[in-house]
């Protein structure tokens, strides 16, 4: 009965402890939050891979996606069908977009200036193809070619070494 007695207070005893210390333990982490870095991010692709890879495959995607030619038998318009086809598209739209973002990271953006100005008319102007696949419209897709090409153009007239 003794033992038993003995026992039962130790018990007790650790288990009291054992809160003790969950409570120092969440007071500490209340005064110290825990700080978990974020692993760094750390660009690897070229621009020109970026271009070869990612950007000039895409811009082929939307710039081909909707068209009208004109043949001996009639006007023919090629434009996405099925909700299958607008999505590839939307794809490469975002691909696009997401290129923009990737040619600003790190020392792939030679300048804040007209670099940072190109890189981000390319992204608004992939919004809006992006945008037009999600409303289905073509004559949409259309339209923001021209400014998904002007993008282009600009930068490698500027930051094209030939
Ligand atoms: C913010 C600047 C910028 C924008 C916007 C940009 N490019 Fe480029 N692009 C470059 C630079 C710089 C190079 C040259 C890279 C090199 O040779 O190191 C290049 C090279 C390329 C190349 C490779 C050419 C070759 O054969 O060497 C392709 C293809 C290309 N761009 C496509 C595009 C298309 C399509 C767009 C628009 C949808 C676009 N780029 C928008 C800066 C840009």
């Amino acid at each position: 009965m003794k033992t038993v007695h003995w026992l039962f207070t130790l018990s007790v005893a650790l288990f009291l402890t054992g809160i003790a210390f969950v409570i120092a333990g969440a007071r500490a982490a209340r005064r110290a939050p825990v700080v978990v870095a974020a692993p760094a991010v750390v660009p690897i692709a070229s621009v020109k891979q970026i271009m070869k890879g990612i950007v000039g495959p895409a811009a082929n995607v939307v710039f081909s996606a909707v068209s009208t030619t004109t043949t001996a038998r009639g006007v023919e318009e090629k434009a996405p069908q099925t909700p299958e086809e607008w999505e590839a598209v939307g794809n490469s739209a975002a691909a696009l977009i997401e290129s923009g973002n990737l040619i600003l990271m790190g020392n792939r953006a030679i300048d804040q200036g007209d670099w940072a100005k190109f890189s981000r008319q390319m992204i608004e102007a992939g919004k809006v193809a992006l945008k037009a696949t999600q409303d289905k419209s073509a004559d949409g897709v259309l339209a923001s070619g021209e400014a998904i090409n002007a993008s282009c153009d600009d930068c490698h007239l500027k930051y094209e070494r030939k």
